[in-house]
């Protein structure tokens, strides 16, 4: 995960992907909130992570559990030119695709769809339903508005069947806590 840190602290903040005030934050704001999905991720699924932007949560998931085959979407040149650049230098090329697109043009079926601080969750339900439905899951890394998101989302969830919980999971007891959003069918 070291690696991929420098990567995110020099080159993630050269070209502008992360703010100046990132890098002192970086294990505590940004990737041990994406590691707070490692343990609600099932064996060897396949899994795709929306709106990626630097690798977040995508990369960290994939760096931390070989056993899963990770796709990064992101429709962004500069930000898909830099995952790609990652994901050759961290040597991750066997177990991760980068794409670039993005979530409602793409026409394929994930296990697991991944997201962070990508759109609030009515629009997010739009675009990812058919790419986890009808056997696969959203688990969705959220802020203080889950309970304001889900509130919006009642119609959607009801029209279509879908099941949410919301978890909220610590990586490691001195972290702060992270909000995931889990929506199944049923
Ligand atoms: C605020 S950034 C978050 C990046 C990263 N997930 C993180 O937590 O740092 C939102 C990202 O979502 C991407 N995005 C926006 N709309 C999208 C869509 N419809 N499909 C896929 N990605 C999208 C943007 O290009 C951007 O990289």
């Amino acid at each position: 995960m070291s690696g991929y840190v420098d990567i995110l602290v020099g080159q993630g903040v050269e070209w502008g992907l992360l703010g100046p005030r990132e890098p002192e934050r970086i294990w505590s704001r940004h990737i041990m909130n994406c590691a707070a999905l490692l343990e609600v991720i099932g064996e060897g699924v396949d899994v795709l992570d929306v709106g990626s932007g630097a690798g977040l949560p995508g990369l960290v998931i994939a760096i931390a559990r070989p056993d899963l085959n990770v796709t990064l979407l992101e429709p962004l040149l500069r930000r898909f030119n830099f995952l790609e650049e990652a994901v050759d230098e961290l040597g991750l090329d066997g177990q991760v695709l980068v794409e670039r697109g993005r979530a409602e043009d793409l026409k394929q079926h994930f296990d697991v769809v991944t997201c962070r601080a990508v759109a609030r969750l009515p629009k997010l339900l739009g675009w990812t339903m058919p790419l986890f439905l009808p056997d696969g899951e959203l688990l969705a890394l959220k802020g203080e508005s889950i309970d304001e998101e889900l509130a919006d989302s009642a119609d959607i969830i009801a029209r279509n069947g879908l099941s949410a919980q919301v978890m909220q999971v610590r990586a490691t007891p001195e972290v702060d806590v992270a909000h995931i959003l889990r929506v199944q069918a049923g």
